[in-house]
């Protein structure tokens, strides 16, 4: 059965039909086509679906998408900064803190919530964030050192 769904994707308004088991995540790549956020498990463990509502993260796949209804969606298409890569990307491509590029939009928005709640982390702090986020490639230090950097450059963050 389908539900009315009314929400904000990336400063857009979305009102329409929904399934009732149709997931964020799935929502976000079928019916709106933003296909920047990633399908890896599917079951909540590897974070590659990550994407903010009202500024928290989620794992986009054990969300439903009516349980977005009223709320404010965020995803790695949405925190460009003045048409151009936000500082968190640019600092991702800097350090080379991708690899396959699979992990990196739901690695990048769980460090844009973290930035966006605590601007100055400590190296451990940023290991808590994304460790709900899997890396099979990187070793995970570039990352948490582009974090760090884009920390240090964060006075134009949103
Ligand atoms: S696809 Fe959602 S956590 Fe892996
Ligand atoms: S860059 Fe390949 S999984 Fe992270």
């Amino acid at each position: 059965m389908s539900q009315k769904l009314v929400c904000t994707v990336n400063g857009k308004r979305f009102e329409g039909l929904v399934e009732d088991d149709m997931t964020l995540l799935h929502f976000l790549r079928e019916v709106l086509h933003l296909t920047g956020t990633k399908e890896g498990c599917g079951e909540g463990d590897c974070g590659a679906c990550t994407v903010l509502v009202d500024g928290i993260s989620v794992n986009s796949c054990l969300y439903l998408a009516l349980s977005a209804n009223g709320r404010r969606i965020t995803t790695i298409e949405g925190i460009e900064e003045n048409g151009e890569l936000s500082r968190l990307q640019k600092a991702f491509i800097r350090h080379g803190a991708i690899q396959c590029g699979f992990c990196s939009p739901g690695m990048i928005m769980s460090a844009y919530a973290l930035l966006a709640e605590n601007p100055d982390p400590t190296e451990e702090e940023i290991r808590r964030a994304i460790s709900g986020n899997i890396c099979r490639c990187t070793g995970y230090q570039q990352i948490v050192d582009a974090i760090r950097d884009a920390a240090d450059n964060s006075t134009h963050m949103a």
